[in-house]
């Protein structure tokens, strides 16, 4: 049976003539509509198939085709051609059985030889594992975070925790781009379902770079990956990590620190190298504002925060956003959003907030800044959002008070960042990051969405919107840049709904 057609050989093909074009397109049975994988096949004799089929009055189309019927493979097992046909487009194909049938060349074969489609018969069925269902899953994986849910807690700790060192030292490097890729690919695998436990898993995803792969594979093959070990062992990385460590240093001043030859905190001070308002009160906190700031620590900087609001705009909301709302357990500082019920009653609160704060000796630090804002690089939105300087925001390091009766003892005073540091007073405190943001009525939800982060997941948001949606989206305002208009939105839900997304509780933002 199998000799009747003709095996690889491109000379065969040269030779078939062409056919005429009203012969070609003469289809006989409609209701059939083949696609041939190319894989194991080849090109040429797939494309002798295809003439031979369609000169037999079959209708022949590329696997992207929502039309195909019947998928016709050679030495390719069921679980192959879904993995095949999902690659190239197919969106029917899928283990369950309701697309198009998968069939062995011989029903193809045998309805050649008949001149017509054959009865589908089980022999001619390509069987598909329920593997190849989860197999299929994994092809869904979107290379957007906003519409992967990433739980806190995720199955690849390992490998995400080596690509995330590879993200932070190319980050170091100034080679954002390069950053971005591997943390793009660590997001990925912090959404999967399962533990990655070959590089063969990797094909099925999106944001998987060659060098992302690489340290992968190291790692599951030898449990670590020398590159990241090499990484973490050097002098710079290190350096350049304790550095940026202290609150108000970023990459530029750490690294020249490092060409400047300073390697600790003492180099730093002995060398009096010059240090902004922020890196003197980052420099005199460091110990504190690098231990974890625990959910507790925050709940009780929201309480001072709702009084000092509560003063001067009763009604006024104070909202614990960014890591602690995706649900971590504790975080690197507290990001608080505040806002009242009637739109415009906000002005001027957040300056009043910060004097009565600092007058009762709550702030050891702080900087305000009106939003000029990111949205700003777009000049059409510039001149419509006058509105939008009035997004203030302040960064500062506050006084966590510990009343002395609150503390056993007082014995936490040497856990780590717990300090006394007045031994004649009698109460215990923490210097903790806190980020104020007070937004107008009409902006919350936006503010609220681009506060909670991730960052990964904002990006990316960001991303779809603009590449998928042609909108612009940011802490304020969602704007569509073809039918000019701003999209008012009463929640985050509106949000999502906008961009026509799933809605992804904060929870699955962990991307
Ligand atoms: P954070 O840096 O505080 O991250 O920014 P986090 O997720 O809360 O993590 P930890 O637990 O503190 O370490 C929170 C969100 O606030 C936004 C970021 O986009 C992020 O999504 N943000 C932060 C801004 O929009 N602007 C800023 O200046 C800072
Ligand atoms: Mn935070």
């Amino acid at each position: 049976m199998m000799s009747q057609i003709p095996v690889k050989k491109k000379r065969q093909r040269q030779s078939e003539p062409t056919l005429p074009t009203d012969l070609e397109d003469c289809v006989c049975f409609p209701e059939v509509v083949l696609c041939l994988v190319e894989k194991r096949m080849g090109s040429s004799r797939k494309a002798f198939l295809t003439t031979l089929a369609r000169r037999k009055g079959f209708c022949v189309e590329a696997a992207n085709s929502e039309r195909v019927t019947h998928v016709v493979s050679e030495g390719n097992s069921g679980d192959e051609v879904v993995e095949w046909m999902k690659r190239n487009g197919s969106r029917s194909v899928d283990a369950a059985g309701s697309g198009p049938a998968l069939l062995d060349l011989s029903w193809f074969t045998e309805s050649m030889s008949t001149g017509r489609p054959v009865e589908i018969e089980p022999r001619h069925c390509l069987g598909v594992s329920v593997q190849a269902e989860s197999l299929e899953d994994r092809c869904q994986v979107s290379p957007y975070a906003c519409q992967r849910r990433t739980p806190l807690a995720h199955k690849n700790q390992v490998l995400t925790e080596a690509l995330e060192t590879m993200a932070e030292e190319a980050r170091f490097c100034g080679s954002e781009g390069r950053s971005l890729a591997f943390s793009r690919a660590a997001s990925v695998l912090k959404s999967l379902p399962w533990t990655v436990r070959g590089v063969k898993e990797l094909h099925f995803l999106p944001c998987i770079g060659e060098h992302s792969r690489k340290i992968i594979q190291e790692v599951l093959e030898d449990g670590t990956s020398t590159e990241v070990e090499n990484v973490r062992q050097s002098e710079r990385y290190q350096t350049m990590k304790h550095f940026m460590k202290i609150f108000g240093v970023g990459v530029k001043t750490a690294s020249q620190w490092y060409q400047e030859g300073l390697r600790t905190i003492n180099d730093l001070q002995a060398h009096h190298a010059k240090l902004g308002k922020a890196q003197q009160a980052g420099l005199l906190h460091y110990r504190d504002l690098n231990s974890p700031v625990k959910r507790s620590e925050a709940e009780a900087i929201v309480q001072v925060v709702q009084k000092a609001v509560d003063q001067f705009l009763p009604g006024a909301s104070v909202t614990l956003t960014g890591g602690f709302r995706r649900g971590k357990p504790s975080g690197h500082d507290v990001d608080l959003l505040i806002t009242h019920p009637v739109e415009g009653q906000e002005v001027g609160l957040l300056s009043k907030v910060i004097s009565w704060l600092d007058s009762q000796d709550f702030l050891l630090y702080h900087s305000t800044h009106r939003n000029a804002s990111q949205a700003l690089e777009d000049q059409e939105l510039s001149v419509s959002m006058t509105a939008m300087d009035r997004l203030d925001h302040c960064f500062s390091i506050f006084c966590l008070n510990y009343p002395h009766g609150s503390i056993k003892g007082g014995s936490r005073a040497w856990e780590p960042g717990y300090e006394l540091k007045d031994p004649g007073d009698a109460t215990l405190w923490k210097a903790v990051r806190v980020d104020l943001v007070v937004a107008p009525y009409s902006q919350f939800p936006f503010a609220l969405l681009g506060w909670t982060g991730s960052r990964n997941f904002e990006r990316d948001l960001r991303r779809f919107s603009k590449h998928e949606k042609k909108m612009v989206l940011n802490s304020h305002t969602l704007y569509h840049t073809e039918k000019k208009i701003f999209l008012s939105a009463a929640s985050e839900e509106e949000i999502f709904q906008h961009l026509g997304l799933e809605f992804m509780p904060p929870e699955e933002r962990n991307a």
